[in-house]
């Protein structure tokens, strides 16, 4: 949550910043604001809104140095006030912060209580009057020493009037990359932001400070102890952080998951397919944590895990499981260590993070399934399972989703084949109908003008509910959640099964249904569901496969996937909902790649 940067070079600084703000986006968009060393001085533009109003506001800037910020409000409401940067009273120290400052409201009275105004309502401004407080000349000094009064989560970055050419920068919790140029440097929250500039990036770690200028970059700790940074060649192009034509982020990364299913495939899934971890040990239980789509990713992940290697998998909120984590994991008291996989597209989602720390402490083999090799997440677990999706703009995750749950088709594959309880011929088939799968999901994009015509059923509903039984329940969450976030649609998942305890009765010819079919061993179930739903008089939506008799007699409103072993489904009608959810929510007219109130990258808890 808010994007960071930070450029000191030779080039145009205001323009560089406002241009990787924008491929931050993502992270947030309340207020946006830069601070550039100008004429021996700070020149601080900050504005409410999109980084767009800020822009049109901007008078003419000479500066070769400088910082930026878009935000997602956690303390203060958005307002030009709250903006980043915040400053201290002399106006010569700016510092831009995301995360959240567990003791700012004790510092910010004491500093009070000491005669020093305060000038907006956000736990940041504490960090300028602290490092004002502590400066005596030396900049890099000074900031360690105020972090040192501080607690919480932060990156930071930090620009003094005195210090031309030079930026300070700190991490804790909060992820912080640094950009490798000729003759220019950068720091950003992301890499996306600065993409464009360099493909060489360090990842700084926690309780770690960084001093860039156009031709140094130097890291520290907080006890003035230095390290070299470690550079690592970036994967992603500029194209990845572009739209590229599409009329939304979110839109062409829907039509890059044939691509991203692609890239993600293993070739063979017989060797070790976890880097960093052999997982040729008894595994007692395996629990999945999550949040959000990864969540529902591994919902579908327990279905097929449970099934081919008959492993129990339990599969948990990580917000829940950070608090109460699953008994029996306590105190390694098994003689099978327990598999904890944490999935996140980010690798930095706050909650996840500290559900894979408690997962550690508790004696458990940690597995990331993560589309960001650097991230925090990567770099605490045992092992990794990296997506290769490229980066994904659009705050509705997509094609994440899309990988996730194919690394988690692969490692049920995995482990069943490595546990004899599954045979080579049968390891084959499994490993050729992965294959297939950027097949089936390019068979369901390109259905998307009939999907595109069904959204008209939704538009002006009340309320509506998504059913599915087995693989297809959460597919419903996830048809669901995409929905909601982008079209501001109240809509609910649910097991088709349930209805009947209590949500039927909110049915009406208002409250559509949309029910995903399968033809698996629960199909019949659901055809009694859905003909309980039409008794009801409420309008049904259906997906299914080609060839679903009974859905052509069940409603007019068929979205069809392609016929593929049900196991397969979640990847086709996974698509189709976004693509649903897509159509909806672009005929009302909503910011579908900047939903309200949400931003990608949840680093705060
Ligand atoms: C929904 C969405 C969120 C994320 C969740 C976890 O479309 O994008 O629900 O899935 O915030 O994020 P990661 O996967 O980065 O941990």
């Amino acid at each position: 949550m808010c994007g960071i940067v930070g450029y000191a070079g030779s080039g145009d600084a205001p323009q560089i910043l406002i241009e990787a703000l924008k491929r931050l986006e993502y992270r947030g968009y309340d207020s946006a604001g830069i601070a550039v060393q100008e004429n021996g001085g700070l020149t601080i533009h900050k504005k409410q809104g999109r980084i767009s109003v800020m822009e049109e506001t901007l008078p003419k800037l000479k500066a070769t140095v400088g910082i930026g910020h878009t935000r997602w409000a956690t303390h203060g409401e958005p307002s030009d006030a709250n903006a980043h940067p915040q400053v201290d009273s002399s106006g010569d120290i700016a510092v831009i912060h995301n995360g959240t400052l567990e003791n700012y409201a004790d510092l910010r009275s004491r500093m009070e209580a000491a005669g020093i105004e305060f000038n907006s309502g956000t736990d940041t401004e504490v960090l300028p009057h602290l490092i004002a407080r502590h400066y005596n000349g030396d900049l890099l000094a000074a900031v360690r020493a105020a972090l040192g009064e501080v607690t919480g989560a932060y990156a930071i970055v930090v620009l003094h009037a005195a210090h031309p050419g030079e930026i300070v920068a700190a991490r804790n919790e909060s992820p912080l990359v640094v950009g490798f140029g000729e003759g220019e440097n950068f720091l950003a929250s992301d890499a996306p932001a600065i993409v464009k500039y360099t493909q060489r990036v360090a990842y700084v770690h926690n309780g770690e400070l960084v001093r860039i200028t156009a031709d140094s970059i130097e890291i520290s700790d907080m006890t003035g102890g230095t390290r070299e940074p470690e550079i690592e060649e970036l994967e992603w192009v500029v194209e990845d952080a572009e739209q590229g034509g599409y009329a939304h982020f979110m839109l062409k990364e829907i039509f890059e998951q044939p691509r991203a299913l692609q890239e993600s495939l293993l070739p063979t899934l017989a060797e070790a397919i976890v880097e960093g971890l052999d997982l040729n040990w008894r595994i007692g239980s395996i629990s999945i944590v999550a949040c959000g789509t990864s969540f529902h990713a591994g919902l579908v992940g327990k279905y097929v895990i449970e099934q081919l290697t008959a492993i129990p998998v339990n599969v948990y909120h990580a917000s829940e499981f950070r608090y109460s984590p699953p008994v029996q994991n306590v105190g390694g008291m098994l003689s099978a260590r327990p598999l904890v996989v944490l999935i996140s597209q980010s690798g930095e989602t706050a909650d996840t993070l500290a559900a894979a720390r408690v997962a550690r402490q508790q004696g458990s083999h940690t597995v990331a399934i993560c589309n960001v090799g650097g991230s925090s997440l990567a770099r605490e677990v045992d092992g990794i399972l990296l997506t290769r999706a490229g980066p994904e703009i659009g705050v509705a995750a997509t094609k994440t989703f899309i990988v996730q749950m194919q690394a988690l088709y692969m490692l049920a594959v995995h482990l069943a084949y490595s546990r004899k309880s599954m045979d080579q011929p049968q390891l084959r088939r499994w490993e050729q109908e992965l294959r297939r799968l950027p097949h089936y999901v390019g068979q369901v994009l390109e259905r998307r003008t009939a999907i595109s015509k069904l959204a008209g059923t939704l538009q002006s509903a009340n309320s509506i509910f998504f059913i599915g039984r087995n693989l297809s329940y959460p597919v419903a969450l996830e048809g669901a959640l995409k929905l909601k976030e982008i079209s501001y649609l109240h809509a609910e998942g649910y097991p088709a099964g349930e209805l009947k305890h209590g949500p039927l009765a909110l049915l009406s010819p208002e409250t559509p249904v949309v029910a995903i079919m399968s033809p698996d061993h629960t199909h019949s179930k659901l055809v009694s569901n859905i003909e309980e739903v039409a008794a009801r008089k409420a309008p049904l939506l259906l997906v299914a496969q080609e060839g679903d008799a009974d859905a052509q007699r069940l409603s007019p409103h068929v979205i069809t996937v392609p016929a593929t072993d049900p196991v397969l489904q979640p990847f086709t009608a996974g698509v189709a909902l976004q693509l649903l959810a897509y159509h909806v929510a672009d005929a009302l007219g909503c910011e579908i790649d900047k939903p309200r109130n949400l931003a990608k990258s949840v680093t705060v808890e």
